[in-house]
C-alpha cells in the first residue's frame, strides 16, 4: 500500500495554519508532535460525556471513565507486548519515569556502587541519577563516551561492568544525533552481569515498535506527547518482579489498599505508582494515538521519515556551505543536527520561524552531549508521518537563504 502522506496530513488540523504569512512546517517532532483529530475528538469526548473520577466510584461517569482508562493500559500493553498490564504505570512523562526508578529502585541499591550512563543521555536520563546521589554519596556514575559519527563506544560499554555496577541506563534513540543505539546487544551485556536496565525509549516509541520481552530491559519509558498523544502522558514499564518489591514513590489516594495513623499498606500494581488523580483524559486519547500508529503503521512511518531525513541531509550538504552535520550513525533515526559556519543557533532557528519552519535550537537538554561535541548548541530539524518532500526541500531552501542573510 503506498504511504498516503495526504491522507494523514488532513488528520492534524495544526498543520493547516500559517506562520509569519507562510504554511507552516513543523520540522521540531523529536520535541512533540501534532496531534491528530482522533486523539483531540477522544479528549473532547472524555471532557463531554466521562468526565469523573477513575476507581473511585461506582456511578456510570466514573466506571466509564476508568474503563477507557484501563482499556488504554491494556492497549500499552500489547502494543509493547508487556507480559502484563500490571507491569505499565502511567506517569507524567518519561521524565517522571525515570525519577521513579531512579528514586523508588534506587534505594534498593547497595550504599556503593556504579551507574552506567551514556554521554548522549537528555538530562532525564541524568539528574534524576545524581538526585540519588546525593543521597546516596557511595553511588558513583560512569559515562560511555562516543566516536566522532556519535556512535556509541559498544566496547567501553562491555569493560565498564564490574562486581559493583547496579544498574545501566540509557537512550534507545538519541534525541540530538538520532543514533540508534544497539540496546538488545546492551541489555544482553548488562544481563550477562546480572545488571538491571533501563531504557530511555522517548525517542524511539514513536519511530519503531517496541517488544520489552524479546529486548529484555528491566524497564522502559517512553511519552505519549512525542507519539501523537497529548502531553501529561507518560509509561514507565517494569518488570513486575521489580515493581513488586519497590516502594511507592508518591504517596496518596489511589495507590493505597487501606490508611490509618498507624500504618498503611498499599494498593498493588500498577496502581501503586500511581497516587493522586491520574490524567485520565490524556491517557484515554493515548488509546486513540497508539491507533494512529498502528494504522498508519510504524515501520511505514519510519520508512518514510528516513526517506525525508536522507532528503533533508543531501540537500543541505549540497545547498549550504560551512555546514557540519552532527550525528551521522550508520542507524540513525529522523533527526538532523547541524550548525553552519560560526552562526548561532539562535539566529537560525528565528530566521525560520520568520519563513514558517518550526526548529528547536540549543542544547536539546543534553549539556553533556554539547560539552562532549565542543559547541554550545545546535539547529536540529526532526521529521514525523505527515512530513513531506515539499516541506524538506522549503527547509533546505530557507537553510540556504538564511545562512546567505548571515553570512
Ligand atoms: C531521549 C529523551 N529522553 C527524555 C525526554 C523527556 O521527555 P518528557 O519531557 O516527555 O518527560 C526527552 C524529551 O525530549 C528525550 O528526547
Amino acid at each position: 500500500m503506498e504511504y498516503d502522506v495526504e491522507k494523514i496530513r488532513s488528520e492534524f488540523p495544526a498543520l493547516e495554519r500559517t506562520v509569519n504569512g507562510r504554511p507552516l512546517i513543523y520540522l521540531d517532532n523529536t520535541a512533540t508532535s501534532q496531534t491528530p483529530l482522533r486523539v483531540l475528538e477522544a479528549i473532547r469526548e472524555m471532557y463531554v460525556s466521562h468526565k469523573a473520577n477513575v476507581h473511585r466510584g461506582v456511578h456510570t461517569l466514573s466506571q466509564e471513565a476508568t474503563d477507557l482508562q484501563e482499556q488504554a493500559r491494556r492497549h500499552v500493553a500489547r502494543y509493547i507486548n508487556a507480559h502484563s498490564e500490571r507491569e505499565v504505570i502511567f506517569t507524567r512523562g518519561t521524565t517522571e519515569a525515570i525519577n521513579l526508578v531512579a528514586s523508588s529502585f534506587g534505594s534498593l541499591f547497595p550504599a556503593e556502587g556504579e551507574i552506567i550512563l551514556t554521554v548522549m543521555e537528555h538530562h532525564a536520563n541524568i539528574v534524576p541519577w545524581q538526585l540519588l546521589q546525593s543521597r546516596r554519596p557511595g553511588l558513583r556514575l560512569r559515562v560511555v563516551e562516543i566516536d566522532d559519527r556519535g556512535v556509541l563506544d559498544l566496547e567501553q560499554y562491555r569493560r565498564m561492568f564490574n562486581e559493583h555496577t547496579v544498574m545501566a541506563s540509557f537512550a534507545h534513540v538519541s534525541n540530538v544525533l538520532g543514533t540508534i543505539n544497539p540496546v538488545g546487544e546492551m541489555i544482553r551485556i548488562a544481563r550477562e552481569h546480572g545488571v538491571p536496565t533501563l531504557v530511555d525509549g522517548a525517542q524511539a516509541t514513536p519511530h519503531m515498535r517496541i517488544d520489552v520481552q524479546a529486548l529484555d530491559c528491566d524497564f522502559y519509558v517512553f511519552s505519549s506527547h512525542k507519539m501523537y498523544g497529548s502531553s501529561g502522558v507518560g509509561v514507565l514499564y517494569g518488570k513486575e518482579a521489580h515493581l513488586d518489591r519497590m516502594p511507592p514513590y508518591q504517596g496518596g489516594g489511589e495507590m493505597i489498599s487501606h490508611v490509618s495513623f498507624s500504618g498503611t499498606t498499599y494498593a498493588d500494581l500498577p496502581f501503586k505508582f500511581e497516587a493522586g488523580t491520574p490524567d485520565f483524559v490524556g491517557i484515554a486519547a493515548f488509546d486513540k494515538a497508539l491507533d494512529f500508529l498502528e494504522e498508519v503503521g510504524v515501520d511505514r512511518i519510519a520508512a518514510h521519515e528516513e526517506h525525508l531525513l536522507r532528503l533533508a541531509t543531501d540537500g543541505l550538504r549540497s545547498e549550504v556551505n560551512g555546514l557540519r552535520i552532527f550525528g551521522e550513525a550508520p542507524r540513525k533515526g529522523a533527526v538532523l543536527s547541524f550548525l553552519v559556519g560560526n552562526e548561532h543557533p539562535y539566529d537560525f532557528g528565528m530566521l525560520l520561524d520568520g519563513l514558517g519552519i518550526a526548529v528547536r535550537t540549543g542544547h536539546h537538554c543534553a549539556q553533556p552531549l554539547m560539552e562532549r561535541l565542543g559547541i554550545p548548541g545546535t539547529v536540529r530539524a526532526s521529521f514525523a508521518a505527515y512530513n513531506t518532500e515539499a516541506e524538506v526541500e522549503a527547509f533546505v531552501a530557507g537553510v540556504a537563504r538564511v545562512a546567505q542573510m548571515l553570512g
